[in-house]
């Protein structure tokens, strides 16, 4: 079988078979098929989409190209979640450690920040002293001792997927259902959890720009993992805004902190609260009514902020840290962004403000940068909101002046203010089980 065949089929329309995805993922990890094949390949399949059978093909191939994690010790109690990417998505930080108090099971593996959209991993990183590798058996034992366990994407869990990802990145070929189907599933497969949650996110800070396509992801995505055998299911959630006010990594565990102490609502306590309960439903096999009464307790009763210090205390972190850090600690600049006029916020294009934030220094924009865990954006004021001028919209926090300047222009290109306020759009604009 040639390489070169595959993709002259898929350029033309064909349907792949197994056999013929099973030698292109063999090969590609193994380092015979070069990256400028994958991506003829991956741009192929972009442009020429793929049936079902291909994409639960590609997802079984990628999910197998390495370890895969065996959970059962744990029965049916273990949960997992996984965001399809946002601006300002802490959600992981908050869902965990809730459903973790209430007794699911969460061994996640999580990821870096790419491009306009943050990562849990380098979020939890702000926290000093926290660690986020670790050996399979002392992870999995912490996941047994206290039910919450967090760390990158171990060595060899799904490398098809690594390497693939790394190469859609700089090849315009990321936003491909059928390739986000199977990067996202096969993880969570190879991850092992029996139950999952999805937050399939729509909205210009998104990949999927509008709720139609992220509804058609999350069919794709839930269809797969229950031919796998899992209990999934997916919401689809609004992006059209950064989620919760805080843009960055440490000052999004700061928010996060707030969230689970119940010093703040919004948003992101609506979201978090919505997958926590879906999450719960799952693990614990309750009714919609006593699951979100359960999550509502968790954080009311300070269960959810106790797990999150005894996970970030068994991860070597700083428990006095999350109690008193403060937005714009460590951070030499914080830069005000002043509204140019009266009127109300009509539109926020989310992926500028996350772009905004990288040059802040709170993302990369190679793989190899380092991040500023310091640096980021406290937004004041989202769509909807009725401003003066000069009022105070957003707070940038940096180390790096010069940097300053540019991303006060790239959050202010990012927002249409007008005279009338717009309409107000859901939340959840959908759940798919
Ligand atoms: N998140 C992933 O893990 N993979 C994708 O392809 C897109 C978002």
């Amino acid at each position: 079988m040639r390489i070169y065949d595959i993709i002259l089929k898929k350029r033309n329309g064909g349907t792949l078979t197994k056999e013929e995805i099973a030698c292109f993922i063999d090969g590609y990890v193994n380092g015979s098929v070069p990256d400028y094949q994958a991506a003829a390949l991956c741009m192929a399949i972009f442009f020429r989409g793929m049936t079902d059978a291909e994409t639960a093909a590609l997802t079984d191939c990628m999910a197998r190209s390495g370890d895969m994690i065996d959970l059962s010790r744990f029965g049916g109690l273990t949960v997992d979640k996984h965001s399809t990417g946002g601006v300002g998505d802490k959600t992981t930080l908050i869902v965990a450690p809730i459903v973790a108090a209430l007794g699911g099971k969460v061994a996640k593996m999580s990821g870096r920040g790419l491009g306009h959209t943050g990562g849990t991993v380098d979020k939890l990183e702000s926290i000093p002293g926290m660690r986020v590798t670790m050996e399979r058996e002392a992870f999995l034992r912490q996941v047994e001792a206290i039910g919450i366990a967090v760390i990158g994407q171990s060595g060899n869990l799904t490398p098809a997927d690594k390497k693939l990802y790394a190469l859609r990145d700089v090849t315009a070929t990321v936003d491909s259902i059928p390739l986000i189907t199977s990067s996202v599933m096969s993880k969570k497969i190879a991850a092992g959890s029996k139950n999952i949650v999805l937050d399939v996110k729509a909205g210009s800070g998104a990949f999927m720009k509008t709720p139609d396509d992220a509804r058609l992801l999350a069919r794709n995505m839930v269809a797969i993992g229950k031919a796998c055998g899992r209990n999934i299911t997916a919401l689809i959630t609004d992006m059209s805004r950064p989620l919760g006010t805080a843009v960055g990594n440490a000052i999004e565990v700061i928010e996060a902190a707030e969230v689970l102490r119940g010093a703040s609502k919004g948003d992101l306590y609506d979201v978090c609260a919505a997958l926590a309960t879906e999450m719960t439903m799952l693990f614990a096999g309750v009714p919609r009514a006593v699951a979100e009464k359960q999550v509502a307790d968790a954080i009311e009763s300070g269960a959810a902020f106790e797990k999150m210090k005894e996970w970030v205390c068994a991860q070597g972190g700083d428990t006095a840290w999350l109690e008193s850090a403060k937005y714009g600690d460590g951070a030499a600049f914080a830069v005000p962004v002043l509204s140019p006029s009266d009127g109300f916020i009509t539109s926020m294009n989310a992926e500028a403000i996350g772009a905004a934030a990288v040059i802040l220094g709170a993302g990369r924009s190679k793989k190899e940068d380092a991040i500023d865990h310091s640096a980021g954006i406290i937004v004041k004021e989202k769509t909807g909101g009725a401003v003066k001028k000069g009022q105070v919209l957003a707070c940038l926090y940096t180390n790096n002046a010069a940097s300053a300047q540019q991303a006060k222009q790239r959050y202010l290109d990012a927002l249409t203010i007008g005279p009338q306020a717009p309409e107000k759009t859901e939340l959840i604009f959908d759940i798919i089980r």
